[in-house]
């Protein structure tokens, strides 16, 4: 017997950057060096003392059993204390929370639980990739918002045609953001509430990258804008913040309408996270947060060593105020694939073309602040031998 994929399954995004892994993959099979900037996972291990919180919850016997359905109240209750100390949100643990197997799922989700084939939704371009499986998933129409260098890469409602925003009911943002490292302002976020309780569009912020912030600047939640909860929801990850990528745990916080739509598709296809995970997720959030200090100041060094170097070879980056990308301008008469490729092949430095993302990505590729300071200045010296800029 033979068992073809679904239509839903075969409208599901190419995985663009799976094409990357395999040029980078052949490149590598030649015995080059190869200085990977390409990718997204962060390089440095989970702290111990949350490997340790793990460990010694995987030998209770109790956590062994299924998840309590919806989640560990008192993980809810974690996230919700955290989120009134870190942001001075507060969130009704039971209403407002959902737990995920990381923010990918509830942001993969969200459209299916909330929205109806044929419905339109409005995503960020550049944006993060994942976001189209949601769409794909949920039969649902995509409108793209441009998000353009001048605008400090936030779109501009203005900009959107008025037949779009009457009929968009969900849209996704992404801040501090990948791609392009930028990071939302208070008067963004509350243009956002407003246009958002203008048309009746929910709004789903994206927070991956929400501890990680440069120039002494915390980047904002969306929540704390006046009016958030009641148009939409933030998804936070232990990923970024805790290095705990493989782990798999998240969290929705928000509009209780979309947390118990998630919750309600999340009784169906998963019950919950593993218990011991959930136990160690409580130990990361009620932490004194020192880890994460140290990592964004690891992140802020490198940025700073990656501007220096790109800037002695005439290579002027966007100027990101967090996460742990750079977002690289392309040089003339090259597109972002062709620079990519070029890289490549005659440096054996491998970025992230920026139409991965969109075509808005286009005439960018994006850097990963992923490895140490003396890789970024060899990738640097390698590309300036190329003399490009
Ligand atoms: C913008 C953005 N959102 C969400 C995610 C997914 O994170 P998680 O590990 O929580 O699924 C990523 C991961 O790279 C990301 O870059």
């Amino acid at each position: 017997m033979k068992f073809p994929e679904s239509d839903v399954l075969q409208g599901l995004p190419k995985q663009f950057f799976a094409n990357l892994v395999k040029k980078v993959n052949a490149k590598v099979a030649t015995g080059a060096d190869v200085i990977n900037l390409g990718q997204g996972n962060p390089d440095q291990p989970t702290p111990e003392f949350i490997v340790k919180s793990m460990q010694e919850q995987t030998a209770i016997p109790k956590n062994h059993k299924y998840s309590q359905f919806r989640g560990d109240p008192e993980l809810k209750k974690a996230a919700a204390e955290f989120y009134k100390r870190q942001y001075g949100v507060e969130l009704d643990p039971e209403k407002e929370i959902a737990i995920l197997g990381g923010s990918k799922i509830g942001l993969v989700e969200l459209p299916f639980a909330i929205l109806n084939p044929g419905d339109t939704m409005l995503l960020p371009d550049p944006g993060y990739p994942d976001y189209l499986s949601g769409v794909a998933l949920a039969k649902v129409k995509l409108s793209l918002m441009r998000l353009k260098e001048k605008n400090d890469f936030m779109p501009d409602y203005a900009e959107l045609d008025s037949d779009t925003v009457a009929k968009a009911k969900l849209m996704y943002l992404n801040y501090p953001n990948n791609p392009t490292g930028a990071v939302a302002t208070p008067a963004f976020f509350k243009k956002t509430v407003d246009f958002a309780k203008a048309n009746q569009i929910g709004v789903v912020h994206d927070f991956a990258y929400g501890a990680i912030g440069f120039d002494h600047q915390k980047p904002i939640s969306f929540l704390q804008t006046p009016g958030a909860k009641e148009v939409g929801i933030e998804t936070y990850t232990f990923s970024k913040s805790y290095n705990m990528a493989g782990w798999r745990i998240g969290f929705a916080a928000g509009n209780a309408d979309m947390i118990e739509a998630i919750n309600l598709l999340q009784d169906h296809l998963f019950v919950s996270v593993f218990p011991a995970m959930q136990k160690a997720a409580i130990t990361a959030l009620n932490s004194d947060q020192q880890t994460v200090k140290e990592l964004v100041a690891l992140y802020e060094k490198r940025r700073n060593q990656f501007f220096s170097a790109a800037r002695a070879i005439g290579w002027e980056p966007y100027h990101s105020g967090g996460s742990f990308y750079a977002w690289m301008p392309v040089p003339e008469g090259y597109t972002s694939e062709a620079f990519a490729d070029l890289l490549l092949d005659k440096a054996a430095v491998a970025v992230a073309p920026g139409n991965g993302f969109g075509e808005g990505g286009e005439g960018f590729v994006r850097v990963g602040l992923l490895i140490d300071e003396p890789r970024f200045t060899e990738a640097c010296q390698r590309i300036k031998k190329l003399n490009l800029f």
